[in-house]
């Protein structure tokens, strides 16, 4: 019998995306090579490479194609040369509609420890010990996409709105993904001052019924943002709206070294998204020297949470983990005594150290 191959629409967008992509495409061939599963991957321009190639930062021929294929693989939109633009029209705009039209109102954003690079994070090595949490961000909701919204002179405003089956159904996610890892729940919200809060906090509540296998606790965001440098290893699983979100999970990247290293998943709906944590980096990009590990960590997300490859998902993982205990880096991860490499340098030592494993 032969099955279709999986379908893997790859979405390289701006900036870093360019460089980092190919790298992630090149591990998740050699994992096609040592399975008997075939991939297929079809790339289509998106971001600002698509408003240069064809007027607009995402055409429907690509969202088409995304909603049909088994996963979507992205690297990153964003280019300054549009920053004049309005919200509406910018590059990352695509982003914000591709995650809505795939349904993916669960991001999942893991931080943890990488070995040898405790000295790459900004905080002392006794407060990182130990850290390892996921943030599972709702994706698809809040101010992002409130009505109304809108600009005029000198007024702009967004609207900031959940109902109660938007907040059940990333609760769903965060009290599951708890149950794979250590059973406990931080909600986060600002419910001293918000009502969209005071009603997330009371769902959340409810759902959590369900789960008496697994602790809940609620803090506000300021002072979540602040336990996240004085105890990031007190977290397990974090529970939070889109905007709050969105922000956490840059403090928690930078946490473990390096925003180059971290991975994300955005699942709920039929396809599954996955994309680095960091953005287009424009500072860096043309140069070959971003690390590719977030997104080929990604990938690995991707060989687990669509592809059901739970094995090989975890093989791709501790690829990663050998190259880095073996010292070599790119410039955002360099330390003393580390081995230089550029971005296509360091996808070719993981995908020869992932082939060793697999094979
Ligand atoms: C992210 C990014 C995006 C977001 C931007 C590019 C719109 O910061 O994925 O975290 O805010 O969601
Ligand atoms: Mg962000």
């Amino acid at each position: 019998m032969t099955t279709r191959p999986f379908l893997i629409t790859v979405l390289p967008g701006d900036g870093v995306g360019l460089e980092v992509t190919p790298e992630a495409v090149k591990i998740l061939e050699v994992v096609a090579r040592c399975s008997s599963r075939a991939f297929e991957f079809v790339e289509f321009p998106i971001g600002g490479v698509s408003v240069d190639l064809l007027g607009v930062s995402m055409t429907d021929e690509c969202l088409e194609h995304c909603k049909k294929s088994d996963a979507v693989l992205l690297g990153a939109l964003g280019d300054p040369k549009y920053n004049h633009l309005p919200p509406a029209e910018l590059p990352e705009r695509a982003l914000l509609v591709l995650r809505k039209e795939l349904n993916c109102y669960a991001n999942l954003r893991p931080a943890y420890e990488f070995p040898g690079l405790t000295d790459a994070s900004p905080l002392r090595p006794e407060l990182l010990a130990g850290t390892d949490f996921v943030v599972v961000r709702e994706l698809t909701g809040g101010l992002y996409y409130g009505e109304p919204r809108g600009i005029d002179n000198d007024r702009a405003f967004n609207t900031m709105v959940y109902t109660r089956p938007e907040i059940e159904r990333v609760a769903h996610t965060a009290f599951q993904v708890a149950r794979t890892r250590r059973n406990h729940v931080t909600s986060v919200d600002k419910a001293n001052a918000l009502e969209v809060s005071r009603l997330w906090r009371q769902v959340v509540n409810e759902v959590h019924a369900s789960y008496s296998d697994v602790k809940l606790d609620h803090l506000f965001v300021d002072n979540c943002a602040m336990a996240l440098v004085t105890r990031p290893n007190s977290f397990d699983v974090i529970l939070t709206e889109n905007t709050f979100g969105d922000i956490l999970s840059d403090e928690a990247a930078v946490l473990t070294g390096s925003i180059g290293l971290l991975p994300s998943a955005s699942i709920g709906g039929d396809v599954g998204l996955y994309e680095p944590v960091h953005g287009s980096a424009p500072d860096i990009a043309g140069q070959g020297i971003a690390n590719p590990i977030a997104t080929i960590l990604s990938a690995a997300l991707l060989l687990r949470h669509s592809a059901n490859m739970l094995d090989e998902a975890q093989a791709v993982e501790e690829a990663v983990r050998a190259i880095l205990a073996k010292g070599h880096a790119t410039p955002d991860i360099m330390r003393d005594g580390c081995n230089a490499v550029n971005t296509t340098e360091m996808g070719t030592l993981i995908a020869e150290e992932l082939e060793r494993s697999l094979s």
